[in-house]
Formats: structure tokens, sequence, C-alpha cells
């Protein structure tokens, strides 16, 4: 009977996923950091996963339980994840880029709890290395450029399309996933997600109010269709 069961569509592929919020540490006991529970990402992470494909997921700091019968990486900061990520790339057929980077960091970590002495106290902060980016930079630099296809989020508050479509264009990704997270129902700790989804030509598909589950099974239709396409 096994033998008569068609292949899940994701068999033999290498999926990784980042879900959570990255951790920037100031000193022992304080962090900056930035709202997300890790569901969307887990959702993806399972999703994959019972399509066949070998997940590993690399994740910060998260609300929700990590998914069983998946590679768990854990990570704190950006730039730990920016590590964890580079180094297995060119083992990597698709990357969802679903975590919450700190786009900035402290300049520099107290070694001991910090005092209260003034009255104000201003923090210095400093760039961190923007993943999705050095993701589809690095696959440009490959000789055949085809591998991995790249999907990366993009959570906004206003103008969703403009804005993802910006980082669409200056992130070389293959789509974005947007999301308006001042809408109820979508976004961070909810169950559900409200999503559309961008590609180079624009406008792929505006999704329903659905289970972050629901989401993440449609957005993997749609890289499966596109990676048909491009393969064509
Ligand atoms: N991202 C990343 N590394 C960063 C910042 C963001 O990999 N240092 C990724 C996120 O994981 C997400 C996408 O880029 O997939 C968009 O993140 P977002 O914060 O919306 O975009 P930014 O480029 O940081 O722009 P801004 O915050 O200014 O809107
Ligand atoms: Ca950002």
């Amino acid at each position: 009977v096994a033998m008569l069961v068609s292949p899940k569509p994701l068999s033999g592929k290498k999926v990784l996923v980042t879900a959570g919020g990255t951790v920037e540490r100031i000193d022992p006991v304080r962090y900056i950091t930035n709202d997300s529970s890790g569901k969307m990402g887990f959702a993806i992470a399972e999703a994959a996963r019972d399509r066949g494909a070998e997940v590993t997921l690399i994740c910060g700091r998260m609300e929700a339980e990590v998914p069983h019968g998946v590679k768990i990486v854990k990570v704190d900061s950006a730039t730990s994840m920016y590590d964890a990520v580079m180094d297995r790339l060119a083992n990597t057929d698709l990357v969802v880029k679903a975590a919450a980077v700190a786009d900035y960091r402290p300049a520099s970590q107290a070694t001991h709890k910090m005092k209260k002495t003034s009255e104000t106290f201003t923090l210095q902060l400093v760039r961190n290395p923007d993943i999705l980016q050095a993701i589809g930079e690095w696959r440009v630099a490959q000789p055949d450029g085809a591998k991995p296809f790249i999907i990366g989020f993009a959570a906004e508050t206003n103008d969703v399309e403009k804005h993802a479509l910006d980082k669409l264009q200056r992130k070389k990704c293959d789509l974005i996933v947007a999301n308006n997270v001042t809408e109820a129902g979508a976004g961070f700790g909810t169950e559900t997600n409200i999503v559309s989804v961008y590609g180079p030509k624009g406008l792929v598909e505006q999704l329903p109010q659905m289970s972050k589950r629901a989401v993440a099974e449609r957005l993997l239709e749609i890289a499966q269709a596109v990676i048909g396409e491009q393969n064509r």
C-alpha cells in the first residue's frame, strides 16, 4: 500500500524557517526585542514538515511551544541568527524569514547589571545585519543563482503594498507575505492572520482571515506553484 501513496510535495527538500523575536542584550538582566509569538513561523515549519520536507527551525525568543519533528536551533541576537542562517544556506531549498529581527542592538553590552545613577539615560544602538537581504545577495552571487527560494515577511501598520513591494525588491526575495498588524485578527500573538502575498509582478494573492496553519499551507502551495513555473 505504501508504494501506491504518491510522494509528499516537499519530500527531499530542505526548508529553513526563522521564527520568534531576536534578543539584543543591554546587560545581564535587560534586553531589547520585538513583538513576535513565533506562531506564524512555527505553523510554516509544521506545514513544511507534514509535506515531507526536512525542516530546520531557527528560533529566537518565542511564546508558543516549539513544533516536534523539526530540527530546532535556538539563537538570541540578530547576529547569532544571521550566522545560523548563513551557515545553512548552501544546503537549503526554501527559506522562510518569519522572525522579528531587531533592526538595532546596543553598541556595547554591560557585563554587570547597570545601576541607575543619572536622571536621564541614553542608550546607543547600532544597525544589525539585514538577514533577509543577505540571503538574497548570497543567492545572486551563486553560480546558478537559483537556490534557495526566498520568502520574506513584512509587518506593516500603513501603506502595506508599497512597503511590501519595496522590501521584496530591496531584499531580492521571491515572495513577501505582508500583513497589517493593526488589523484585528492579524499579527502578533493571535491564532489567525490576514495576509497578502506579493511577488515581483505585484499582488499574487490576498488571503482572508485564516488560522496561521491555513496561511502556512496556502503559502507553501503558492511557493510550490512559483517554483514549478520557474523550473518549466
Ligand atoms: N529582516 C531580517 N533582518 C533584519 C531585519 C528584517 O532578516 N535585520 C527580515 C524579517 O525577518 C522579515 C523582513 O526582513 O522577513 C522584513 O522585516 P521588516 O522589519 O518588515 O523590514 P525592514 O527591512 O527591517 O524595514 P523596517 O523595519 O524599516 O520597516
Ligand atoms: Ca525592521
